[in-house]
């Protein structure tokens, strides 16, 4: 088998060119090749080395799926070594992203040359791990102790241009990146230029107290995981000790990280999220109808943050709204989100007005004669809807993609108001849709092929993470949430605190406990939903009797300043309130439910455990393509923790066994068909499979 680092001598330049699509990883045989190519250019007539890769990017990375898999020689280190070790300097020319241990290999490089459009970055902590080949050691010495944290413990790559003022790259070129690479190369033969070993330099002491303050701040804003730690503890040993010293403590620390189970789930999460993104029964080459201009209905919340996510990505959007009145005011909220991005210094005044100037407003159905895809984002009432969609389909250009916003309404009898249901789909976006990384993409019965592959492409070229979901009420995420705030709601009236809820679920990794987030949702917003329902439909009482009452005392969550908690008007810090705690005393005496103490793991495994045995049901009914697309879904747009990979990875962590054991054990003690575990969930359970390995069997496996 040829290798994929070609080695060629051109004149004095030693070349060593990767080319292992589609990402230039470093499986095996690439660091081998590496290896082998500074091994042969000791011998020739070489007197510069230059390290470059062919495709769309310098090295992305280790290869992910050898981790866990046992080590085969050489491993990355020693490739770094020899590299750094070469007696003749080694330049490496950086294109697309040098990410990982491929931005190790150019630090292991004496020097780097970047195009203008590259970004180097150390993202490993996004899959639990710290960088395991000098990383950790060589950044601080190159651009110091707080830049290097910074870099580490975010994960965030830099572009070229902000790389090369922390003194992370040497050079950046606009264009012709190998033939800048090859002049810098010759001007560094000729001037016998030195080799700089990043190893050989210094690392600048902080003072007392940075790592500790660096420590809680991340004990704060990456909680419960161990990586961004271990990162301060490594830079710590960059400080300390000599630098063989510090690069055996990196390589300590990244094993135990490679071992956890936290990584196990962050990288889980990494491939599951690629899956996602393909549709099983859907040709790899079918063709995409072209999207350029947009169109969206309805100026609320929503409605501007999906017209703001188009006008991101360079899409024209025509923003229609019932009067002028109405038009203003969702042209109003669209201002303002560019304004917190330019006051979160995440765009430049300019950028924000380029943008916002891809944005225009109407009021008038004609306007929309022309768009390529139209998303509805109106008040969710199907019958509104359906007059929406008959609407569209009178105006629309044919061919257009007509899609819905609604997070609950059935898809398939609003592409019924049509004439077209083949060009109807669901595009639930979450709130705020310009920033929630998440897109559902809901597939109705009739849905063309080649709508839903536009979708899913389109969803990624906005900055989302497309997953796509078949029809059902709240398809994956609402559907599974509803059990998970009903247990929440239960444990409130059964006798929990607000505050012992969702400080439990905090502590073991959700971004919000769920009554905070009913808070900021706004308690309104179900209320209005039940009024809407006949009281048999409505459930049990006492899952949404305190909320009801809160909305009646105008107790709307934190818009109106309190609902579930009080809210502090300037900092918006929750706390707790007697008089909610009376509501409840009194609402659970007149529903009769007997209070009792509820510790932190019983809430825990009753709101986590609803979400599994719904998830169950979801993969089982084929509403979701597989149980990694519930995880994504979950990690991405409701704050499940990464680092237990999703719901349905956690599952499988625990044991299906076990969790079906405790599933039951809800069942005998609230005699409730709530905790009927789900068929998969048993069936699993009682064949000792996960639900990794049912995705893998050959009926389901893609
Ligand atoms: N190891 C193994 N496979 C990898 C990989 C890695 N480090 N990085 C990417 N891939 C695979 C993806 O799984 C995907 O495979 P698929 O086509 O079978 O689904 C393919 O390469 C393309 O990756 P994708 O992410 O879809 O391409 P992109 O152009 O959107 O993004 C990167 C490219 C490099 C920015 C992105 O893949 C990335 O961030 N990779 C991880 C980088 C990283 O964490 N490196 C440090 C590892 S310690």
């Amino acid at each position: 088998m040829s290798s994929p680092v070609c080695y060629q001598l051109a004149d004095t330049i030693g070349i060593i060119r990767v080319d292992n699509p589609p990402v230039n990883v470093l499986s095996q045989p690439v660091r081998q090749g590496i290896l082998d190519a500074v091994r042969a250019a000791r011998q020739d007539a070489s007197e510069v080395l230059l390290l470059l890769c062919a495709g769309r990017t310098f090295i992305a990375g280790a290869d992910i799926t050898e981790f866990g898999k046992p080590p085969a020689a050489p491993l990355l280190p020693a490739v770094i070594d020899a590299l750094e070790d070469s007696e003749k300097p080694v330049v490496a020319a950086i294109h697309g992203t040098a990410l990982g241990g491929g931005f190790e290999v150019a630090l292991g490089c004496h020097y780097r040359i970047a195009l203008a459009s590259a970004r180097v970055g150390l993202p490993e902590v996004r899959l639990g791990l710290i960088p395991g080949a000098g990383g950790t050691q060589r950044v601080p010495r190159l651009a110091g102790v707080s830049a290097a944290l910074d870099l580490m413990s975010s994960g965030r790559p830099v572009p070229a241009g902000r790389a090369e003022e922390l003194g992370l790259v040497d050079r950046v070129v606009g264009e012709d990146l190998e033939a800048a690479a090859l002049a810098w190369c010759r001007e560094l033969a000729e001037g016998r230029a030195s080799c700089r070993r990043v190893s050989a330099q210094t690392v600048e002491r902080v003072p007392d107290g940075v790592l500790a303050d660096y420590r809680s701040m991340l004990a704060r804003r990456a909680r419960g995981q161990l990586a961004p730690q271990k990162i301060v503890d490594a830079v710590e040993a960059a400080m300390t000790l000599p630098f063989s010293d510090g690069v055996a403590r990196e390589r300590e620390y990244f094993l135990e990280c490679l071992q956890s189970p936290q990584s196990a789930a962050m990288r889980h999460l990494f491939f599951a999220e690629r899956a996602a993104a393909k549709i099983a029964d859907l040709p790899k080459d079918t063709l995409q109808r072209t999207v350029s201009r947009v169109g969206v209905i309805g100026g609320g919340t929503m409605g501007s943050g999906i017209a703001t996510s188009f006008a991101n990505a360079g899409f024209g959007v025509t923003l229609l709204e019932v009067d002028d009145e109405a038009l203003e005011r969702g042209l109003e909220t669209v201002d303002r989100n560019y304004a917190g991005s330019v006051k979160r210094g995440k765009l430049s005044e300019t950028e924000a007005a380029q943008r916002r100037g891809c944005i225009e407003g109407t009021t008038a159905y004609s306007s929309l004669a022309d768009v390529d895809l139209v998303i509805e984002a109106v008040f969710e009432n199907l019958g509104l809807k359906q007059e929406v969609f008959a609407e569209l389909d009178a105006v629309c250009k044919p061919g257009a993609i007509l899609a819905t916003n609604t997070s609950y309404q059935d898809v398939d009898r609003i592409a019924a108001a049509t004439r077209r249901p083949e060009d109807v789909i669901g595009l639930h976006f979450f709130s705020p849709a310009h920033v929630m990384k998440l897109l559902e993409v809901v597939r109705a019965e009739r849905t063309a092929d080649d709508v839903l592959a536009s979708c899913m492409a389109l969803g990624k070229k906005i900055g989302k993470i497309p997953v796509m979901a078949r029809v059902c009420y709240g398809f994956i995420g609402n559907r599974m949430l509803r059990p998970y705030m009903r247990e929440a709601q239960l444990c409130l009236i059964e006798g929990a605190k607000p505050a012992d809820i969702d400080t439990a679920m905090e502590q073991w990794g959700m971004a919000m406990g769920p009554l905070a987030v009913a808070d900021l949702a706004g308690l309104d917003v179900g209320y209005k939903a039940r009024q809407g329902l006949p009281v048999e439909q409505r459930g049990d009482p006492r899952a949404y009797r305190i909320a009801d009452v809160l909305v009646e005392s105008g107790r709307l969550g934190q818009k109106s300043g309190a609902g579930f908690y009080v809210y502090d008007p300037d900092t918006r810090q929750r706390s707790e309130d007697p008089a909610v705690l009376d509501i409840v005393a009194r609402e659970a005496a007149d529903l009769a439910v007997a209070r009792r103490e509820i510790d932190a793991g019983e809430i825990v495994d009753r709101l986590v455990y609803a979400l599994v045995n719904e998830g169950m049901r979801i993969v089982e009914e084929g509403i979701a393509q597989r149980p990694g697309d519930i995880d994504v879904v979950y990690a991405y747009g409701y704050g499940f923790p990464a680092f237990r990979g999703g719901p349905m990875f956690y599952a499988d962590t625990v044991g299906l066994d076990e969790v079906l054991d405790r599933i039951e054990g809800f069942r005998r003690q609230f005699g409730d068909p709530r905790w009927t575990p789900a068929p998969l969930l048993v069936e699993l359970a009682k064949t000792g499979r996960t639900l990794a390995d049912w995705a893998a069997e050959p009926a389901r496996s893609r």
